[in-house]
């Protein structure tokens, strides 16, 4: 085996014509416009990560939670540009693992595809327990009582009662059937959810488009009621001090304030289905990211001044924020603003999924029978139920805080590679951009980095030792938090090496942004989660050399 076969890209043209007008071009309808992508966008965005996750990242963080928010924001939107510039050359199915193939490689491309199944199937199984938590409460307003062993996820119930930790998870456990000598434990409503977004969308874009549209309205119409009515309540005394647990307190919330900025780049694996996917989908892209961000700086914002950071460490802060100010009616507005944000995030993660399997299939990494298209409903039919499954079956074994951090560790390593992508595609030459330009596509703008990228570098080090004196010392003192240091130290590493690139190869300043701002944000993440994910690549590996590379349509034309 050639060493080169690993890298084996694939050519934008065969790409086009395989996706865009050639041979699958009659599979998939094509309806979506600029305002249905956006909506996607949006729809996937706002979700479990604003109303479940932000609540622990604001324990963690408190209102210097915001600056955090800042940060993941800068970092997606320069991944956004990335993305965007990729989607208007690669206007086919597959997301950020589409454009791996054209840029670095068949090896790298298998390893995002991989790594997508933990932003687009594992964070759905963190969405369909937020989701639970909602929805069990809607019904308690309505006195319906679900015994608690249906409620909870069996881990977190043994481990609350391990830790003899007395609440719904305890008496879960103590009062649950058994079957054998297994107690029967599982979150009833978020196997439901998962149950009907899949066959949602095994029956049809067109259908679940109009759900979805239909959920977005709602979602912004609550969100902005939310921040209006939660203006009324800020006690501006909440909001110092303004990091109770300094810089590794806010950058503790990094696995749920990034999971809420999850879902633009969901739009790209709609291409095929996009009426004009090269002009639309990064308008649709960009758009969708800010109006979130705009919603969500303001929402840090009232959350934090609403009531003291240590009253939210809940899995329902919006709807803890309203309780602890007597707000009974904002309550069940809230619980049903959250409903159905999660339910339309997951539509949109659930229709993504099959797309990008469909994808691979075609290009023979996955079994044939993913990209077979059902001749009634024009869907990914047998891929999109695997995801059912995918997503499904976890729900028994996992809990939340596992998937949350899985999920955001998953997706943060596939920008950082769909940024890194962008520097490796080549420049477009002069006819090219006048062509692009008459189009109307999308184009990241060039800003040399040549010398703006390494001065950054050395400015930012000079703010970091004045602002925090102390802060490189003990970067380098490895006797308590190994792995941040870890981290950090690999991180000052990578900077360095891109502001030699950057001086020798004139790199485009807004991909190396991208890159940089993503890879800042892994340093946030444990050792448990380092561990987790280097496992995860480890079995998608071995998964390519048994059957992806010896079944790719590149192998077989060789
Ligand atoms: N951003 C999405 C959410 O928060 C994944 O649910």
């Amino acid at each position: 085996m050639a060493l080169k076969d690993l890298f084996r890209t694939k050519p934008i043209s065969k790409i086009l014509q395989q996706g865009g007008d050639g041979e699958h071009s009659g599979g998939l309808h094509k309806v979506l416009t600029v305002k249905d992508l956006t909506f996607f966008g949006v729809a996937a965005i706002i979700g479990g990560g604003t109303f479940s996750a932000i609540g622990n990242a604001c324990f963690s963080g408190g209102p210097g939670v915001i600056l955090l928010y800042i940060i993941c924001a800068v970092a997606c939107g320069f991944t956004a540009m990335c993305y965007a510039e990729f989607a208007s050359r690669v206007p086919v199915s597959g997301s950020a693992y589409t454009y791996a193939y054209v840029s670095f490689g068949e090896l790298f491309a298998w390893i995002i595809g991989w790594a997508l199944i933990m932003e687009y199937s594992i964070g759905n199984i963190y969405i369909a327990f937020s989701w639970s938590g909602y929805f069990t409460n809607l019904l308690e307003s309505f006195h319906i009582h679900l015994p608690e062993w249906l409620t909870i996820n069996y881990t977190e119930a043994h481990r609350n009662f391990l830790e003899n930790k007395p609440g719904e998870g305890f008496t879960a456990w103590q009062n649950a059937p058994m079957l054998g000598s297994l107690k029967i434990i599982f979150d009833l409503p978020a196997v439901m959810i998962n149950v009907l977004i899949t066959y949602l969308v095994y029956r049809g874009t067109q259908e679940s488009k109009n759900l979805s549209n239909l959920m977005v309205y709602i979602k912004l119409a609550i969100i902005l009621l939310v921040i209006v009515v939660g203006c009324f309540y800020i006690d501006i005394d909440n909001w110092t001090p303004f990091m109770p647990n300094g810089f590794g307190g806010v950058m503790g919330g990094v696995s749920a304030v990034f999971f809420a900025y999850i879902g633009f780049d969901a739009v790209s694996t709609l291409a095929e289905e996009s009426k004009n996917p090269q002009r639309d989908l990064p308008k649709g892209m960009i758009y969708s990211l800010v109006i979130c961000t705009v919603l969500y700086i303001i929402l840090a914002l009232i959350l934090t001044g609403m009531v003291p950071y240590d009253k939210l460490g809940v899995t329902d802060p919006l709807a803890e924020i309203f309780a602890l100010k007597g707000v009974k009616w904002m309550l069940f507005i809230v619980s049903i603003a959250a409903v159905v944000a999660m339910t339309s995030v997951m539509l949109v993660f659930q229709l993504g999924q099959p797309r990008i399997w469909m994808t691979m299939s075609r290009d023979g990494l996955m079994p044939k029978k993913f990209s077979v298209i059902h001749p009634k409903f024009k869907t990914p039919g047998f891929a999109t139920i695997v995801t059912g499954f995918v997503v499904g079956l976890p729900i028994f074994f996992t809990d939340e805080t596992f998937v949350l951090d899985f999920t955001s560790i998953g997706t943060l390593f596939a920008f950082v590679l769909v940024c890194g992508g962008v520097l490796m595609l080549s420049p477009h030459s002069e006819a090219e951009s006048a062509e692009n330009k008459a189009k109307g596509k999308f184009k990241i703008p060039y800003i040399n980095a040549k010398f703006i990228f390494p001065l950054l570098v050395v400015g930012a080090a000079a703010v970091v030792h004045y602002v925090f004196p102390g802060f490189f010392a003990q970067t380098f003192n490895f006797s308590e938090n190994i792995t941040g240091n870890v981290t950090m130290i690999v991180f000052f590493a990578l900077c360095v090496v891109m502001a030699i690139l950057s001086f020798l190869k004139n790199l485009s300043l807004i991909p190396v942004l991208g890159l940089v701002s993503c890879c800042y944000l892994l340093t946030g993440m444990s050792l448990n989660n380092w561990a987790w994910f280097g496992l995860w690549l480890v079995l998608g590996l071995l998964f390519y050399f048994a059957y992806g590379r010896k079944h790719s349509k590149l192998s077989v034309k060789a």
